[in-house]
């Protein structure tokens, strides 16, 4: 029993001796129940205890369990970032490479067809030459007959002859022959030219250095895509004085088409685009192409290097033309830029190292 309940009973009953019979078992019962009841409860405390115990212990292994998990989501999100990245690197590569060897093999056609037309060209220059003489020797004959018998034929002989000489217009076929053989020598040097234009384009020689005129490479390039350019552009040549560069010539004249290419499709009707040319200082030069088109969108400016970047119809653009440039001129050890306004123009700088940094281009 409760000691503070035992104490007030005695109180009132005069003390433990004066309890009636049988009241001491019935307190003895009374308090046994009380311990029992005490044991009980000191039990189920403790059992609640342990179980607040346990459920801390629980409470702190979910909580470690959800930051391992935290970290390894972390870890994972940032493998997949890396994965991506490489899986956009690889697409990169595979696509440049793509793009490299159709330029190559379109390259080694335009050598093979130029190579080609080069030995009748030879020929027929020649003939043409030969045959300018041919065609003086005989007018002078010609002139001979005309002076000398025109009073030792009849008359009737004369008349004969003034109708042959009217019925093919000797008169206008004396002026004109000298001048169809003349243009037909230019119209020859203007295909001579061409092809060798196609030959410098696409020297078949992608994989070796060799110390470059870049100015040659530029106007090769320019007769090449003339047919791009001069119905939207006005051409503009300020070239500066630039020393031989060590280069891959022919890819870099592959740079100078796209940024040319790019520069006339920018142009809506009619606009300028102006070459320009000149040196950094002793170790670098720069090539700018610039133009009076479209611009760039701001938000597009970090996007135009891009594999498959267009903003062109489809069909049009494949969007490879300024990724494989910028792969170029890295290559080369050397930068591309770019500066644009809407409604105004851009103009594409290439930057390249006079002696070309190998170390660089052998490490890519
Ligand atoms: N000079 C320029 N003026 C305005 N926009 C340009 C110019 N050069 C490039 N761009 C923009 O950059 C995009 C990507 O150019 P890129 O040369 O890589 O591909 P493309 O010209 O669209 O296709 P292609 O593979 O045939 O060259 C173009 O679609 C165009 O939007
Ligand atoms: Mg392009």
């Amino acid at each position: 029993m409760h000691p503070l309940l035992e104490r007030q009973i005695n109180r009132c009953l005069g003390g433990a001796d004066g309890l009636p019979v049988g009241w001491k078992d019935f307190f003895a019962a009374v308090g046994d129940a009380y311990a029992q009841g005490d044991a009980d409860r000191r039990m189920v405390e403790r059992s609640l205890d342990e179980m607040s115990h346990e459920l801390t212990e629980r409470n702190r292994d979910l909580r470690r369990e959800l930051e391992a998990r935290r970290v390894t989501e972390t870890a994972l999100l940032a493998e997949k970032a890396e994965q991506t990245a490489l899986i956009r690197k690889l697409e990169e590569a595979h696509n440049q490479l793509l793009q490299s060897e159709k330029l190559a093999s379109i390259g080694q056609l335009a050598a093979g067809v130029a190579h080609e037309i080069n030995n009748p060209i030879g020929f027929v220059n020649s003939n043409l030459g030969t045959l300018a003489e041919y065609v003086d020797s005989l007018l002078t004959v010609l002139t001979a007959y005309e002076t000398e018998c025109s009073h030792c034929v009849s008359q009737e002989i004369h008349q004969r002859i003034d109708a042959v000489r009217a019925a093919v217009e000797i008169d206008y076929l004396r002026k004109d022959i000298g001048l169809l053989l003349v243009e037909s020598r230019e119209g020859l040097a203007r295909v001579k030219r061409i092809v060798q234009d196609l030959k410098d384009f696409s020297r078949v020689d992608a994989g070796e250095w060799e110390w470059a005129d870049l100015h040659r490479g530029l106007d090769s390039t320019l007769n090449v895509v003339n047919n791009e350019i001069k119905y939207k552009a006005d051409l503009v040549k300020e070239y500066g004085r630039l020393p031989q560069v060590e280069c891959l010539a022919s890819q870099l004249n592959q740079v100078f088409m796209n940024l040319v290419v790019n520069a006339a499709h920018a142009i809506a009707e009619r606009g300028t685009i102006t070459i320009r040319t000149g040196t950094l200082d002793e170790d670098r030069v720069w090539i700018e192409i610039a133009d009076t088109g479209s611009g760039i969108a701001p938000e597009n400016l970090k996007r135009i290097f891009d594999p498959f970047f267009t903003t062109k119809p489809v069909g049009q653009g494949t969007g490879l033309g300024l990724s494989l440039s910028y792969g170029i001129v890295r290559k080369h050890g050397g930068h591309l830029e770019v500066k644009s306004e809407p409604g105004v123009g851009t103009a594409f700088k290439v930057i390249l190292p006079v002696r070309a940094a190998r170390d660089l281009a052998s490490a890519q």
